[in-house]
């Protein structure tokens, strides 16, 4: 089985298994582990924030941060593909009592233009926009990203209205291996950053959030009330920490992978896709002739798994386990099902 679901799928490499074998660890809780002690002052470090925090995963450091920024009843606003809106379980309500308000941008990217007219007054019957969320790379958008201007203008409006600005970094290190921008240039411009190392990093599991000294250490309170407290997790942690250390630079193969298979796809004349949208290591793409559900079994039968993209699109992820080999099967199985 090819298995192009999610970069999620990916398994510890040796290498990865033997610094969690080794990593020292403590009583996290007590702010005794060594190991993840390291990995947040690194993180923090490479983000150019005053501190960080390891969480167990992207959606906790996504909810934690909004439950910081924010109070029951107000507002968050981010584009209608966001992870957030589409993939967090309905946490915002669940978790913090708040509301998202999205809004159509263009491949996941927001315009000043866009959200402003959205921004609310300060009427008391309305809610009180707090908070702006960016995702950088949009992953429903197809791994699209953002350029920093685009970033900077949509900052300039949240600091006219007063307002936070938040980051899904979950594949923020995808944006930064193609375009060359530094983390640190990226997150310098939010209030907070999420950031995952269990998707294109390969790491089994773990995300950390960044931010202000003041806000990490309510975040820590937060994820430990909401279960989130964890002891010895310096062996989790070394897995992210050779994540990030060593397996940046490699998403480049990820990308030019990613886009071998895209061209393959566009010169299918039964599928469609968006070659603009073909930034990172997700591709989206629609069958012409038959159905999302369908298709995805015809592909299955043949050794190829994928999961469904948006609305009537599939999806395929490029990722640490999968090689060139990998990825011109992949390509045939495509052309085979969809002649
Ligand atoms: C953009 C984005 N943000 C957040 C998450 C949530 O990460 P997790 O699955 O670790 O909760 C994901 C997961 O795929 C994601 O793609």
């Amino acid at each position: 089985m090819i298995d192009l679901r999610s970069d999620t799928v990916t398994k510890p490499s040796p290498a990865m298994r033997k610094s969690m074998a080794e990593a020292e660890v403590g009583d996290d809780v007590f702010k005794e582990d060594p190991t993840v002690n390291k990995l947040e002052e690194y993180i923090a470090d490479l983000l150019g924030k005053e501190a960080a925090l390891y969480v167990p995963s992207g959606l906790m450091g996504n909810q934690i941060c909004l439950n910081i920024l924010t109070d029951p009843g107000d507002e968050v606003i981010c584009d209608r593909e966001a992870h957030i809106f589409n993939y967090e379980s309905g946490s915002p309500a669940r978790l913090s009592g708040i509301q998202l308000y999205p809004v159509d941008g263009e491949l996941g990217v927001l315009t000043p233009e866009q959200v402003e007219p959205y921004i609310r007054t300060t009427a008391y019957h309305m809610p009180r926009t707090k908070v702006i969320e960016v995702e950088n790379t949009h992953n429903r958008a197809g791994g699209t990203i953002w350029a920093v201007e685009k970033i900077i203008a949509l900052k300039n409006l949240a600091k006219k209205h007063n307002l936070y600005f938040h980051l899904d970094g979950a594949r923020i290190w995808n944006a930064c291996v193609e375009t060359g921008i530094s983390p640190n240039e990226y997150a310098s411009n939010f209030d907070t950053v999420s950031c995952c190392f269990s998707k294109g990093l390969g790491a089994p599991i773990g995300s950390a959030i960044a931010g202000s000294k003041d806000f990490i250490k309510e975040a820590y309170r937060v994820r430990k009330a909401w279960g989130g407290g964890m002891r010895q997790v310096g062996i989790l942690a070394a897995a992210a920490l050779y994540a990030v250390q060593n397996n940046r630079e490699r998403l480049k193969e990820d990308h030019i992978r990613a886009k071998k298979l895209a061209e393959r796809i566009n010169a299918n004349s039964n599928l469609e896709i968006n070659m603009k949208a073909v930034q990172t290591n997700i591709l989206l793409f629609k069958p012409l002739k038959l159905k999302q559900a369908e298709a995805l079994k015809l592909c299955k039968d043949k050794g190829l798994i994928l999961t469904p993209g948006t609305v009537d699109s599939l999806r395929a992820v490029t990722h640490l386990d999968v090689n060139d080999d990998d990825i011109n099967k992949a390509a045939d199985i495509i052309d085979e099902v969809f002649k």
